[in-house]
């Protein structure tokens, strides 16, 4: 290397992360606990490649992720290539591959990593990885409240109390209905007024209601339309819009889950959803504490998105939740667990007894505890310092005495507490003392 060579950057690439062990350990932590809840409700883990051909995304995932957000490239081959950026794709492409042979219902589960450009900020990475639980061939709302029951679960599984979030609901179906055929808007005032909702809460009342007026281009229509969005419930919703089936569906949906002992739901006029792909119920999670105002969760029913592989529909619903975003939660509200190596004892060592004390570690394992040795030359405080900075719970040291006499001194780092254990007893106390 020449001195005019530029210093390589230690920092990992803009927006993604290391994961050091102690950050693997908080994050297989999160992937055990969604693992776990999925699986208790018999979902099916499944996989596929971080690459996908670019025209996949093209057609439903909509345009915010398509032109800002995505990792694109052109491969030697001449195909336009893009890394993931969510799973909903991917999996219902799979589903429509193997549409035929696959056994309807289905609940499948996957935690894949995604990449999106986004400006790097709390809460938002451009590498996350997301739990995506979705059930396909049901197109009743029973398998909407699955979903949210489920996601429901995930959050108290981590130990956290209803009041520390909440659930948004709306529905596709409704918001379709209130613009298209109740206040009769065209396609760009339809587009423009979504993505206004979905600013809501982020601009003042002021310049939402400026800019509701710019698209609408009719005040009448506008007053109209700011009276609708004050509705915090449906029953504050017009009289005729509550007739409608969707804001029946909403009414039943949120009857179901408190039927179920889940009460912290809300409607949210102002919850949009990104993708087009949704069709029916949406939700999102969100974190009452204002220090994470990112959501948790999202997903909703997306009964078109197997049918554009050219098969016959299938419905799905789903939701993907993000370990950035619960990473963060669990924090905020002290959730996360204590950092544990996977070691129960350290092997030190006194000058050649190295031997020996692999040969016990081997012994030990054999008989399920984790065990590593020191291979180092160091004075045993120094082996025993590693031990306790690892935070190893045992350590015991081999010596000329304890090879003769097949008896260890066991040493607990954190109590202090010593005790001299039989070689062959060794695996059995450690194991009584968790
Ligand atoms: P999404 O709302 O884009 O939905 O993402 C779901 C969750 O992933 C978010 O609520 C957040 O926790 C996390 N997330 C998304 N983007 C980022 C980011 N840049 N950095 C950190 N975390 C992020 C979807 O992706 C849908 N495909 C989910 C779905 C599955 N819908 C139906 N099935």
């Amino acid at each position: 290397m020449t001195n005019q060579t530029k210093q390589l950057s230690k920092e990992p690439y803009k927006g993604t992360r290391d994961f050091y062990p102690e950050d693997q350990f908080i994050q297989n932590y999160i992937f055990d606990v969604w693992r776990k809840v999925a699986q208790k409700y018999g979902y099916l883990e499944y996989n596929a490649s971080i690459l996908e051909e670019t025209e996949l995304y093209k057609a439903k995932s909509g345009e915010e992720i398509i032109n800002e957000q995505t990792y694109s490239f052109t491969d030697r081959g001449g195909r336009d290539v893009t890394i993931r950026p969510e799973m909903t794709p991917t999996v219902a492409r799979m589903i429509a591959q193997k549409r035929k042979e696959l056994n309807f219902p289905l609940r499948w589960f996957s935690i894949p990593n995604l990449f999106r450009y986004e400006r790097p900020q709390r809460g938002r990475l451009r590498e996350h990885w997301q739990l995506n639980v979705d059930v396909f061939g049901i197109d009743s709302i029973e398998a909407d409240l699955e979903i949210v029951n489920l996601a429901h679960d995930i959050v108290k599984e981590f130990g956290a109390k209803d009041e520390q979030f909440v659930i948004r609901i709306n529905s596709r179906k409704f918001l379709n209905h209130l613009l298209n055929d109740f206040l009769r808007l065209n396609g760009e005032q339809y587009y423009q007024i979504s993505k206004l909702l979905d600013r809501m809460h982020k601009i003042s009342g002021k310049e939402f209601e400026e800019q509701a007026e710019e698209a609408l281009k009719d005040k009448a229509l506008a007053q109209a339309f700011f009276g609708i969005v004050k509705a915090k419930n449906l029953h504050e919703l017009p009289e005729d819009l509550q007739e409608h089936e969707s804001v029946k569906e909403l009414l039943a949906f949120k009857e179901k889950l408190k039927a179920r002992g889940i009460e912290n739901t809300a409607f949210e006029i102002s919850l949009v959803r990104g993708f087009d792909y949704y069709t029916g119920i949406i939700f999102e999670i969100y974190d009452t504490s204002p220090a994470n105002s990112r959501a948790l969760f999202g997903g909703g029913r997306y009964d078109d998105l197997v049918s554009i592989f050219g098969v016959e529909k299938v419905p799905g619903t789903g939701f993907g939740m993000g370990d950035v975003t619960i990473r963060d939660f669990l924090e905020t509200y002290n959730l996360l667990p204590k950092y544990s190596p996977p070691e129960q004892l350290y092997i030190c060592h006194l000058d050649n007894y190295l031997n020996d004390a692999n040969i016990l570690a081997s012994e030990i394992r054999k008989q399920g505890v984790n065990a590593a040795v020191d291979l180092s030359d160091r004075k045993i405080a120094v082996q025993i310092k590693t031990a306790d900075r690892e935070k190893i719970p045992f350590i015991l040291v081999v010596g000329e005495d304890e090879v003769k006499s097949g008896e260890f001194k066991i040493k607990n780092l954190e109590t202090g507490k010593e005790e001299v254990i039989e070689r062959g007893k060794i695996a059995v106390y450690i194991n009584k003392q968790k």
